[in-house]
């Protein structure tokens, strides 16, 4: 063989020998090597080719021991050829010294009638000679590696004495650019090529457009952003506006009272809220800047006594409420804090018919909740939150709005459950079922706000306000199928976790 590759050799042999038969050529190298390299000149046009695919008979072991040593039948009749006055069945297997090779043989030799038996039951030649071609078969299928006929092979496969064997070998011929060495290709066109002139004569190697790019570690976006700016697109689509989130203390006016929450409710207690201990207080109510005129001071009066003494119809809570308790600070426990300052906002405006507008206002922002952490709470998490403003709204229609809402998010099929907060009334837990996780799972809270809550801020008595709220983490561990919240936040996050999330679009399912 010539030295070099075998893309090298391919060329060799085949100047030599054209068109050359790759299983004659290089017999013992496995058709996917030569196809390999075969490609590698075909694609440069050095050669052409087409692959033959055919079948090969192959000597079993029985069919190897039959072309060395003749067939069983052949080796009974030999034996008692010379024996004249016969064999008994023992004499035989002593003289072969095979005892399958006896039994196959006699039986096939007696059909062939090159045997018979003597009177005294001894196994006698019944002929002079005989010829084996079983034998012969087995020979010439060993040194040309094909059969015959069809019929034969199929015989010979059931005696199990030759199998057959697919075989891929290929017929090579020069192509356009034949030469015995493979040219070299320039990568790249080069200032030394180009003032050599050698460009002209250089063959260059082709683009190769199905490479895939080289891996690229840009910034990427965390899911729960990914999944935020998807809602924040539904809610814009739907006519809503961002509330002014940007502030993660509140006082518990805001948090609490003006939401109707009374002063002794369990949510206020230093488990489940956190506190701020520096300063501990908040100034009262007030706009933020000099363009806020409302009535601050009358607002808060009616917080109280509807907490206190019962107001708008309602009886009200009848506890003695504490405006120290109203100005401590808290980190919010849910946006709906912002909700009720954007409310009262709105009822001190007039629309042209004199009276509030109607509004569609939404936040998504962080929360903290002082819960012990675990694979599904953490102390800090987002909520979404949207609340509708408008003359004569109905239950009915707060349901037929979640339906749109969600469905926007491939969510469907909603159910509701009756819930309870202290701020709306009737309160609605929603379920869907998630069919990735075969169980109905909740996926917000929500309900009409109260009387006691609107009236208190002006807001006139057919204005109706629903609102509904719900956490980031939760559609966005389902979408990214993360059963750990502690992998989405926090320091346990893994980096590359963020840097291979897909862009999401929320699960249809
Ligand atoms: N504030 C509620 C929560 O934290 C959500 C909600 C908002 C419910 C508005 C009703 C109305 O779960």
């Amino acid at each position: 063989t010539p030295a070099g590759d075998l893309a090298t050799q391919i060329l060799h042999a085949l100047d030599k020998n054209s068109p050359l038969l790759s299983s004659a050529a290089f017999p013992t190298i496995p058709s996917t090597e030569v196809k390999g390299a075969l490609d590698r000149l075909a694609s440069r046009d050095m050669v052409k080719y087409e692959t033959i695919d055919r079948e090969e008979a192959i000597l079993e072991p029985e069919g190897e021991q039959i072309a060395a040593n003749g067939s069983h039948e052949a080796r009974v009749f030999e034996a008692l050829r010379t024996a004249v006055e016969g064999l008994t069945i023992q004499e035989l297997e002593t003289a072969i010294g095979d005892k399958n090779v006896v039994k196959i043989g006699q039986g096939r030799a007696f059909r062939e009638k090159w045997i018979s038996k003597t009177a005294d039951g001894k196994f006698k030649a019944a002929k002079e000679s005989i010829k084996d071609t079983t034998k012969e078969q087995m020979q010439t299928i060993q040194s040309t590696k094909s059969y015959p006929d069809a019929k034969m092979l199929a015989d010979l496969k059931k005696r199990k004495l030759v199998r057959t064997q697919k075989i891929i070998s290929f017929n090579i011929q020069k192509g356009k650019k034949f030469a015995l060495k493979i040219p070299e290709v320039a990568t790249d066109l080069t200032a030394d090529m180009i003032a050599s002139g050698s460009w002209k004569s250089a063959t260059f190697k082709g683009y190769n457009f199905k490479a895939l790019g080289a891996d690229q570690h840009p910034g990427a976006l965390h899911p729960l952003n990914k999944v935020r700016s998807e809602l924040r697109q539904i809610f814009f689509e739907m006519g809503f506006q961002e509330m002014p989130t940007d502030k993660f203390v509140e006082s518990g006016f805001w948090n609490f009272d003006a939401l109707f929450v009374p002063q002794q409710h369990p949510a206020r207690d230093m488990q489940d809220t956190f506190y701020v201990s520096d300063p501990k207080e908040a100034d009262m109510p007030r706009g933020e800047d000099s363009s806020d005129t409302a009535d601050y001071k009358t607002y808060w009066d009616n917080v109280r006594d509807v907490h206190q003494d019962g107001k708008y119809g309602s009886i009200g809570y009848r506890y003695p409420w504490s405006g120290e308790e109203s100005k401590k600070l808290v980190l919010r426990t849910h946006t709906t804090a912002i909700s009720a300052n954007m409310l009262y906002k709105l009822a001190q405006q007039k629309g042209p018919d004199g009276r509030p507008p109607p509004a569609r206002y939404f936040s998504i922002d962080r929360v903290f909740r002082n819960e012990t952490v675990d694979a599904t709470h953490l102390a800090e998490f987002h909520q979404v939150e949207g609340v509708i403003a408008d003359y004569d709204l109905t239950l009915g229609g707060l349901m037929e709005f979640m339906d749109i809402f969600f469905g926007k998010m491939g969510i469907t099929d909603l159910k509701y459950k009756c819930a309870y907060n202290p701020y709306t009334e009737p309160s609605m837990e929603i379920f869907s079922y998630h069919k990735g996780l075969g169980k109905l799972v909740e996926i917000g809270n929500s309900g009409m706000f109260r009387a006691e809550m609107l009236e208190s801020m002006g807001l006139p008595k057919d204005m109706r306000v629903f609102g509904w709220g719900l956490s980031l983490e939760r559609p966005t561990m389902i979408k990214y199928g993360i059963s750990n919240i502690r992998e989405l936040l926090g320091h346990k996050v893994d980096l590359n976790f963020m840097r291979n999330s897909p862009a999401v679009r929320l699960d249809k399912e």
